[in-house]
């Protein structure tokens, strides 16, 4: 009996539950540049609204898609969507509705919108990529319900939004540690939920080659694969456990459409001339002495790269680029260049003819090998640029005399960053401090994952300004954005890549987003306390030392 009353309580306060009034907050991550929120009576969401958008735009129709399938996963209420005939006016069909549409006064190609009132919802960017920033963060606005109610109200509200920079990326390691297509496009659905935009692919490796090339078979049959792994740090020890796996070239373009569908844009990068050990053990003749070379079971920096004297080399590196441009729209390409050793060049006769005949002579703290790499570079620059890609490299170009066009890339922290763009690159910034989200993330360190090492908690990352005070705003301007990496020496389980990116992602997405002025630390985790609630509704692992 007893048992009988407590169980018919329950399901009186899970349907009173249901049938409370359930209200949408504005305050997401990142948080919108302006949220003008009034007292007017707002806007009842239920199963009668339609989500609406323009007849004949398939990106608008995709976005409309998204926007139900996210309403229903938040709240449980399933939403219809339609096309509007283009000469229906919008007052007309927002009436109900949660109207989707585009607006050419808006300034910013990913600003967006949303204008809630009694009457209807509507959510206008000047492009697609912007209506579906703007559906982010009306979906981040509502409640996360298990049970299904009958309304949730959207308080009356006028959000202008743009983001501070235009680039917003995350970089995965997916050559230490090979993930599968799922795994890469759960990464991507993380990026799309925190308003980023680049997904950086870091696809070679010592330590293996994940993507198929075809004139180059060996890089997947041999490259791909390693006998073993180190257990820990170079410990001597190995698992002896056969480590690999590549990506198809149709599995690159199913990744660069999921991308694309969500407005992401996949860079993928060819590490070169440096850590290419699993591509001399499929081509030895690449390297300077021959070999015989092994993909690497031991992490670090190796000495044998790319030998710069053979004509094989750039043969090698057009061909793999012609098959990288054809799979991935991106106009830059990601050529690494970072921690390659001199060590085999300074003794190879074939790499010295090279600096002989190029008249390379050491200079201004640069040696005629780091010049070396500079002349390497910039053939593989003009290259690109004959094929109308672009070129991005760690920030160890800038000792390499490279052309001004490279894009550099900062991870030596953000000083290299402010020379480059001082001297008139494009830069984007991934210091290593603290946008490695390798590192750890607390120094109370005994019960955390084995990590490369490192302190980047939440609040280090959320307050990295990536401009420094000295830059000119001419120079200001060269900074196109930021970038968290996660390299996966360590990181073998998805559930592992969610620990090191969550909650780290979201104080990242608001240096991308906000202004200086409106950051605001103790808020922010506030809001962040929200976003978590979608972070737990999906079963992701989050590292939990900002929660307790
Ligand atoms: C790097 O961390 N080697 C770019
Ligand atoms: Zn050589």
């Amino acid at each position: 009996m007893k048992k009988h009353f407590l169980s018919l309580c329950m399901t009186c306060m899970l349907s009173m539950g249901a049938l409370m009034a359930q209200v949408a907050n504005y305050d997401v991550v990142p948080l919108p540049q302006t949220v003008n929120q009034s007292s007017a009576p707002g806007f009842v969401l239920n199963e009668n609204t339609k989500v609406v958008c323009p007849e004949g735009n398939a990106d608008m129709h995709r976005n409309a898609h998204f926007l139900c399938d996210y309403i229903t996963e938040m709240t449980q209420l399933k939403v219809g969507h339609q096309s509007m005939p283009a000469k229906a006016k919008v007052a007309q069909v927002a009436k109900g509705n949660i109207l989707l549409t585009l607006d050419p006064k808006i300034k910013n190609v990913e600003g967006y919108t949303i204008n809630v009132t009694a009457t209807g919802v509507v959510i206008s960017g000047q492009t697609p990529a912007g209506v579906f920033l703007g559906i982010q963060t009306l979906r981040k606005s509502l409640p996360v319900l298990k049970e299904k109610p009958q309304n949730v109200t959207l308080p009356a509200v006028n959000i202008v939004d743009e983001p501070r920079y235009a680039y917003r990326g995350m970089m995965l390691d997916c050559a230490r540690h090979f993930f599968t297509v799922d795994m890469v496009k759960e990464y991507i659905d993380l990026i799309a939920l925190h308003g980023m935009n680049r997904f950086h692919w870091h696809l070679t490796e010592d330590q293996g080659w994940r993507i198929e090339i075809k004139q180059y078979p060996r890089l997947t049959e041999v490259g791909a694969w390693r006998s073993g792994t180190t257990v820990g740090k170079n410990s001597g020890i190995d698992d002896g456990v056969r480590h690999g796996g590549f990506y198809t070239q149709d599995e690159c373009r199913e990744i660069v459409k999921y991308a694309a569908d969500r407005y992401i844009t996949v860079i993928p990068e060819i590490d070169m001339p440096g850590h290419m050990l699993a591509a001399l053990a499929s081509y030895p003749e690449l390297g300077c002495t021959g070999g015989p070379y092994e993909v690497s079971h031991n992490w670090g920096v190796f000495p044998d790269v790319l030998c710069m004297g053979k004509e094989d080399t750039f043969k090698f590196i057009e061909g793999v680029l012609d098959e990288v441009i054809s799979i991935f729209p991106s106009e830059y390409v990601h050529i690494g260049g970072d921690e390659c050793p001199r060590t085999r060049w300074a003794e190879c006769p074939l790499c010295q003819k090279r600096i002989a005949e190029e008249g390379l002579v050491a200079q201004e703290g640069r040696s005629k090998e780091d010049l070396l790499q500079g002349y390497f570079t910039r053939r593989v620059e003009k290259y690109l640029h004959e094929k109308g890609k672009k070129l991005i490299g760690w920030d160890e170009l800038l000792n390499c005399n490279v052309d001004l066009s490279s894009t550099i890339m900062s991870w030596h922290g953000a000083e290299p960053g402010a020379k480059a763009a001082k001297l008139g690159h494009d830069v984007i910034m991934s210091p290593n401090k603290p946008m490695y989200f390798d590192h750890y993330q607390t120094d109370n360190i005994s019960h955390e994952p084995l990590s490369i090492g490192g302190n980047e908690t939440v609040k280090d990352v959320y307050s990295f300004e990536p401009v420094a005070a000295d830059l000119a705003a001419d120079q200001a301007k060269h900074i196109l954005g930021v970038q968290a990496n996660l390299w996966t020496e360590y990181v073998a389980y998805p559930h592992h890549i969610e620990y090191q990116v969550l909650p780290r992602m979201a104080a990242l997405a608001e240096v991308q987003w906000l202004q200086p002025a409106k950051k605001d630390y103790d808020a922010f985790l506030g809001r962040l306390k929200r976003l978590k609630e979608i972070y737990d509704m999906h079963n992701w692992t989050v590292a939990q030392h900002v929660f307790r």
